[in-house]
């Protein structure tokens, strides 16, 4: 295959691209950022904030990917060889196919820690943890053993590459369909199991219960960053998957449903999270610390624990996943429409690469944890903050200017379509793109790249 229109692969159905697409914006920011940001800044009024931030951002960039992989069926190179013209603008296709190849060589080791707590909480390690303090030691003896890091990753990337050697329909939407409905059966299920706790009130009062005295401007960016990040925007995961549409699929509508399943994904976790986390007298934290030094402890305090801390890690597993394919696909992508190359070589070759870039970031809570390579970072820190507070938000301004302004959005117009009753939807997405998403995108950069960074 060489790229060419007519041997371009397509997704089976419409459903398969939104599975598809929102299992790609499901991953670790809905499960282990979204909860406990709504919970430090505001709970429900953080959450109505996120909403608007949905809408105002976060769907006009989406729908712009989607309308551009449609339009031009190729990978973000090829993309923006075409609407930008050639020359410059096909930076940003670049820019993108690198984020997607630096996000998966870390985002793969934190995949790896979900697989290690599946086999810990299988072998009985995690149902032996009844206080944090033990939490602690078992993540830290699990992050400081570099055989262990290096294998985990090593097994996360192989499964990805696995899917992602089956192709766009038989590999990527086939797994998609299939795991994300278990997905949304196991929050579900951890929901009615918090909820059902003693004392599970408290935890709702901390997630939801509306405090506006918390929202300042930075929670406003802050969940502008946020919706950003988790909806898989700015670096052509949106484009990629959008450029096996068939003309026939209303990009409007699926956007619509994408967005929606990846808030609900969000806002679920929460409710799955915390009226446990309360319920067994404990507190909250974000990240890698609530999910590996808090909630082991939490499900050894729950009846049948064992089986919920199983199907947690099996569920950041699959949010993981899903996630982990579509940035291969982005690259993969790349090399076969660019370059020429088989899906089959792509693949291997790139998963290899993504693979070895991904070491040192498995290596830096051992072996490299003393190398600091830039502010005082780690190599897994800095990989982390170069693509989500650099590469994403550029790339998406990039994206918007190139598209609103550039190429015009006359052009691409057609491409935008839905049988809803949506089409006065149009004008509005048009506005956003031009004006209103350059500006909110300049705004994070400077906040989130330049005030936090001098200021933490
Ligand atoms: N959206 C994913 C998450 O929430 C991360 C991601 C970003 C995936 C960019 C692909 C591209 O974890």
């Amino acid at each position: 295959m060489n790229g060419s229109k007519s041997g371009r692969e397509h997704w089976g159905s419409k459903v398969g691209f939104v599975f598809a697409a929102a299992g790609s914006a499901i991953g670790l920011g809905n499960i282990w950022k979204f909860p406990y940001l709504t919970g430090q800044h505001g709970g429900g009024a953080f959450v109505l904030i996120y909403i608007i931030c949905i809408l105002v951002l976060g769907l006009p960039i989406m729908i712009a990917e989607i309308v551009i992989g449609r339009h031009t069926e190729k990978d973000p190179v090829g993309a923006f060889k075409i609407i930008g013209g050639g020359g410059r603008w096909t930076a940003v296709g670049y820019l993108g196919v690198l984020s997607g190849f630096f996000i998966l060589s870390y985002y793969s080791v934190v995949g790896g820690w979900t697989l290690g707590y599946i086999v810990k909480t299988i072998t009985g390690v995690v149902g032996g943890i009844t206080d944090t303090s033990s939490a602690e030691a078992v993540f830290s003896a699990f992050i400081k053993n570099p055989v262990e890091m290096v294998l985990y990753h090593f097994l996360f990337m192989a499964l990805t590459v696995w899917i992602v050697l089956g192709g766009v329909k038989n590999g990527i939407e086939k797994w998609n369909k299939f795991l994300l409905p278990i997905l949304f059966v196991i929050i579900i299920v951890l929901i009615v199991r918090g909820l059902t706790m003693e004392g599970a009130s408290r935890g709702l009062a901390f997630y939801l219960k509306p405090d506006f005295s918390r929202v300042t401007v930075f929670t406003v960016i802050e969940a502008l960053g946020q919706c950003f990040f988790s909806l898989s925007l700015g670096m052509g995961a949106m484009i990629t998957y959008g450029s096996y549409l068939s003309k026939s699929d209303k990009t409007l509508d699926s956007s619509l449903q994408i967005a929606g399943l990846d808030t609900m994904a969000a806002f679920l976790s929460g409710l799955a999270i915390f009226p446990a986390v309360y319920a067994v007298g404990m507190t909250p934290a974000k990240g890698p610390g609530l999910t590996f030094n808090i909630l082991p402890v939490v499900f050894s305090r729950m009846a049948y624990g064992n089986v919920f801390a199983l199907l947690f890690f099996v569920l950041l597993f699959i949010a993981a996943l899903t996630s982990a394919m579509s940035l291969l696909e982005v690259t993969v992508a790349y090399s076969t429409d660019e370059k020429g190359w088989g899906r089959r070589k792509s693949v291997l070759i790139f998963g290899s690469l993504i693979f070895l870039l991904g070491i040192p970031s498995s290596l830096s809570f051992n072996v490299l944890s003393d190398v600091k390579i830039f502010f005082g970072l780690t190599f897994f820190d800095f990989m982390d903050k170069l693509t989500t507070i650099y590469m994403l938000p550029v790339g998406g301004l990039l994206i918007a200017i190139c598209l609103g302004w550039k190429y015009g959005l006359r052009n691409t117009m057609h491409e935008l379509d839905t049988d809803t009753g949506l089409q006065f939807l149009k004008k509005i997405w048009a506005f956003a793109i031009k004006y209103v998403s350059p500006v909110i995108l300049v705004l994070i950069i400077l906040y989130f790249g330049v005030y936090r960074m001098l200021v933490p």
